[in-house]
């Protein structure tokens, strides 16, 4: 049993493992501003402009927005372009067959998909904010678009006005075998390379000689055309997960604030409840 017991553990190391290196690129980290009013009112913003469009976010009412600060006038004015009480949820009009068949796949909701994506790698919003900014031009996807992080993903570029494009390159390198003996025969390296207007070409080579491990490497190539300096759109960005963090657990702030409430109860409690005992036991002693 015990023995069983650590092969699971192992096995369980091995696998997690496994998926940390496998994803390609490091996650950057995303700067935390959920604390921040204004990052969250600007990530509400473009949420509704630039993803609300395909996306949902049945578990967030418009009129929650008053947490971070809006009232239901500015709601119904800036933000409401699908629904039509300021109680509703975040919706969309696009009915999900569609979807599917215009990308091949179904824009999940959106409402709690910075939990969903946390890893071992990093946190959702870690694994957000490196999504969002690592799109390139492959004119082989159906789209026009891929990403480093998410590779072949059915979804464009949604911010590619603000941020501009690029092309990308994977290097690869992978272990070669004798079909017929199965015994290593050495390693070769490919490189993939897709240009500015995401024409893909491919040159692969034996490698010489000495140690080499399996890997794969992308390269994000330099970035053009956007509206926004590389700074300015990583700011854009931070605001945008930061609201989709918030959404996904709306009431974490309210629930530290009040904890920190709870602990100083507590503390002053502990020092009352000690003078009353001292005051009990004063003449029994
Ligand atoms: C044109 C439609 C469209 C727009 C606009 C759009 N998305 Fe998507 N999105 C999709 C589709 C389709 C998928 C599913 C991709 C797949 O599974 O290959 C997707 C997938 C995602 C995923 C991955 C979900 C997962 O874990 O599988 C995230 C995160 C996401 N979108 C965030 C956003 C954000 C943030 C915006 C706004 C900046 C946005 N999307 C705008 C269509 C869209």
């Amino acid at each position: 049993m015990k023995k069983l017991i650590l092969t699971l553990i192992a096995a369980l190391g091995i696998m997690t493992g496994a998926q940390a290196s496998e994803g390609g690129i490091a996650w950057d980290k995303a700067p935390g501003k959920t604390n921040d009013t204004a990052s969250l009112q600007n990530g509400a913003k473009l949420f509704v402009n630039y993803c609300l469009g395909c996306h949902s976010a049945s578990a967030m009412r418009y009129n929650r927005l008053q947490d971070i600060g809006l009232n239901d006038d500015q709601i119904r004015k800036n933000l409401m372009f699908t629904a039509e009480k300021v109680g509703d949820p975040m919706n969309i009009a696009m009915r999900p067959a569609d979807a599917k068949e215009w990308f091949g796949a179904l824009p999940p909701d959106l409402s709690v998909i910075a939990r969903a994506r946390s890893s071992a790698a990093g946190s959702g919003s870690d694994w957000l904010y490196t999504y969002l900014r690592s799109y390139f031009r492959d004119a082989s996807r159906p789209t026009g678009w891929n990403n480093v992080v998410f590779e072949n993903v059915g979804m464009p570029h949604a911010l590619w006005e603000l941020q501009g494009s690029r092309g990308a390159t994977l290097e690869e390198v992978k272990e070669t075998v004798d079909p017929t003996s199965g015994k290593h025969t050495g390693f070769v390296k490919t490189v993939v390379n897709f240009d500015a207007n995401g024409v893909r070409t491919e040159k692969t080579e034996p490698m010489a000689e000495g140690h080499h491990h399996a890997s794969r490497t992308w390269t994000l190539g330099k970035l053009e055309g956007g509206t926004l300096p590389q700074a300015r759109f990583d700011e854009q960005v931070a605001d945008l997960v930061a609201y989709i963090t918030y959404m996904s657990d709306p009431t974490a702030h309210q629930r530290t604030r009040l904890g920190v409430w709870v602990l100083l109860f507590l503390g002053l409690f502990t020092i009352f409840a000690w003078m009353l005992n001292r005051a009990f036991w004063k003449d029994v002693k």
